[in-house]
């Protein structure tokens, strides 16, 4: 330390020593967050910012409004008690929902490390401080319909990867605020697949906790009769079940994005 320096700056160095700063402490605290979330790792740093809307100017507004679902969740529906859920649409692939679902969620943990850090924020900014009070939380959580059933599907064969997804997945149902639910339907068409989207759905709904759903099925046909419309048309039971809960979950916020390129083949990535 300069001990030439005016007091004031030596405070200031000291404090540095002693002390994070508030943004410093918020991301140590949503890093934290953002691992416990899974997010995939060719997931992981989409953001809003890098989604390149220049060529599909009418999928906009519906980003934009996602980007404010997230920064309002707080104030909107949380504080209310009245909790949000959130579906993205689209019949094509690679147009972008699961980057803009993972956006959403990063915003969201944003947030919500922000929460924490003002809960406590001189005990967030001691340098030393060790985040066990946070290290088991997870707010958020992302699971892929299809990673999931795959793994349920193996879930006794004693592979310490696969309990260990099927438990995090288990805890996030029960516990997590938010869960991003990649590709629903992805997965098919199975007495086993039904019976374990229905349980996921119903403690989710039952529990008022909210999900965000992307699909390349358009829910509205799961409980039509016409095959040439709805994909599982002979579990009309079982699809009518499942929409009048989803329905009543997103209502408000289903976000049908128009179909441009598949990014995938056409992207710069
Ligand atoms: N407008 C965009 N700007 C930047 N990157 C994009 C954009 N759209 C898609 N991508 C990128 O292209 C890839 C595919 O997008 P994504 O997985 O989000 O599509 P999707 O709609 O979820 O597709 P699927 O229906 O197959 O699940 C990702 O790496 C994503 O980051
Ligand atoms: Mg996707």
């Amino acid at each position: 330390m300069n001990e030439n320096a005016p007091a004031s700056k030596q405070t200031n160095t000291d404090n540095r020593i002693l002390y994070y700063s508030d943004q410093e402490a918020i991301e140590r605290i949503y890093q934290i967050l953002l691992k416990n979330a899974r997010i995939p790792r060719e997931y992981i740093n989409c953001s809003f910012s890098n989604f390149d809307l220049s060529f599909m100017p009418e999928n906009e507004p519906k980003v934009k409004a996602l980007k404010e679902f997230a920064l309002n969740y707080d104030k909107y529906f949380r504080k209310t008690n009245s909790p949000q859920s959130v579906l993205l649409y689209s019949r094509n692939n690679g147009v972008g929902k699961t980057h803009i679902a993972v956006a959403t969620a990063k915003l969201l943990l944003y947030e919500m490390a922000k929460d924490i850090f003002n809960s406590n924020p001189y005990e967030y900014k001691r340098r030393g401080v060790i985040l066990d009070r946070i290290k088991y939380k997870t707010p958020v959580f992302f699971m892929s319909e299809k990673k999931y059933i795959w793994c349920r599907k193996r879930y006794s064969s004693k592979n310490e990867d696969i309990i260990d997804y099927i438990e995090a997945c288990e805890k996030a149902f029960l516990e997590s605020e938010f869960i991003i639910y990649d590709d629903l339907f992805r997965a098919r068409d199975t007495d086993f697949y039904f019976d374990e989207l229905e349980g996921i759905i119903d403690i989710r709904y039952d529990s008022q906790k909210p999900m965000i759903f992307t699909t390349n099925v358009n829910i509205k046909t799961i409980d039509q009769l016409d095959p040439e419309i709805n994909p599982f048309a002979e579990r009309v039971g079982q699809g009518a079940y499942l929409l009048s809960r989803i329905e009543k979950m997103t209502k408000g916020y289903q976000f049908e994005f128009a179909d441009y390129k598949d990014y995938r083949k056409e992207g710069i990535y």
